[in-house]
């Protein structure tokens, strides 16, 4: 397969990236933090405009931020820890399943069924300090009259590995489509250029980097691997967890997690990072963190923060300027090898809207494991 791919090489494949979104799957829609239970909240996901807010238990719950009956924004309405009521015409929706409760301006003799009348709800789950809600596939029709549907798997949570660890969270706006936020993020060729800092690496310690990928289940993994040797810090770790290896694991899943979790003896870091789409060409970039590693050091989670939102400043500046040229369409390439996990990316979600399309099982781009070369 490698030697196959190599013919591509002479005329590099352009590829715009279509920036479709991808309904069906867990989103975080914000951090928990930022819901208040006296408070209603707007969030915006897939170019869909909601309201989440907390009932009286704290239990988060997401609607659709439009008033079934003429639109007016349930954001502008009252909330009374159960039930939302629409500032326009009154009526009342229950905060979780969006069913109508009452209509006022209805009289004892009018006989409109007030509970077949829904406003669009979404299932919500609190993990790892965000709220996340489940964007299924866009209704056909009904709408007003439908119930919200059950997603069959739950929201995804940083693996964890033992009980004591801490947690730190990050995120970026980036002015970019959901496609150029991901493709960005698995980029294993623009570290030397952007991420420069004396204490991590110099753009003359650049070499060439062979990597091991291998298929999961709607992704693929860059299997385990000693880190490079060519930063401080995992030469800082080796020493300190007096571990003879470190073992690094990054999983790309659909349709927008970046799962990295780093081995060391009984020291572990794990990471879950989502690039959500709130429209066509805006995506934030959201990492979730947790670690063993230094707990007990005082200025170690600090530091380890540090470092992250460092790295992610970096990107997040380097996509704005990349915005910038992005404005006016310009025809866009993606060569072997480093930017094979991109073209990856681009066909399991081709791979996964056409088994939707078909209502048939998700084929898998790739038919095994596959080793990529480049220099970074
Ligand atoms: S628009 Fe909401 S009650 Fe009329
Ligand atoms: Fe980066």
């Amino acid at each position: 397969m490698g030697e196959l791919e190599t013919t591509k090489l002479e005329t590099p494949s352009r590829q715009a990236p279509d920036s479709l979104m991808l309904y069906g799957f867990w989103y975080r829609a914000l951090p928990g933090a930022q819901v208040p239970r006296n408070r209603l909240h707007k969030a915006m996901l897939l170019e869909m405009p909601l309201v989440i807010g907390r009932d009286r238990q704290g239990k988060a719950f997401a609607l659709r931020d439009a008033c079934p009956h003429r639109g007016m924004p349930l954001s502008c309405g009252r909330f009374d820890g159960q039930n939302l009521e629409c500032s326009y015409h009154g009526w009342k929706f229950d905060a979780h399943s969006g069913q109508c409760q009452l209509i006022p301006s209805l009289t004892s003799d009018q006989e409109l069924k007030v509970d077949r009348i829904y406003a669009g709800s979404y299932p919500c789950e609190e993990n790892d300090g965000y709220v996340w809600v489940f964007v299924p596939e866009p209704p056909s029709s009904g709408a007003g009259f439908t119930k919200s549907v059950e997603p069959s798997f739950p929201a995804p949570r940083v693996p964890i590995f033992d009980g004591k660890y801490k947690i730190a969270h990050l995120t970026a706006d980036l002015p970019c489509s959901v496609d150029h936020g991901i493709i960005g993020l698995m980029d294993p060729a623009h570290g030397p250029f952007v991420h420069q800092a004396w204490w991590w690496r110099s753009r003359h310690s650049i070499h060439e980097k062979q990597k091991n990928f291998e298929p999961i289940p709607m992704g693929f993994r860059m299997s385990a691997h000693t880190p490079s040797s060519n930063s401080a810090p995992y030469k800082l770790l080796r020493l300190y967890a007096d571990a003879d290896s470190i073992t690094t694991t990054i999983d790309f899943v659909l349709p927008n997690m970046r799962l990295e979790t780093i081995r060391a003896g009984k020291y572990w870091f794990s990471s879950l990072t989502t690039v959500t789409p709130i429209t066509r060409n805006h995506c934030r970039i959201d990492v979730v963190a947790c670690w063993n590693i230094f707990r007990w050091v005082p200025f170690g989670p600090g530091l380890l923060k540090f470092v992250f939102a460092k790295f992610v400043e970096q990107d997040r500046q380097t996509m704005e300027n990349q915005s910038e040229g992005l404005k006016h369409n310009p025809h866009l390439m993606l060569i072997d090898d480093a930017d094979r996990p991109a073209k990856w990316y681009f066909q399991l979600k081709a791979a996964y809207l056409e088994s939707r399309r078909k209502g048939a099982e998700m084929r898998h781009p790739m038919n095994g494991p596959v080793t990529l070369k480049w220099r970074s």
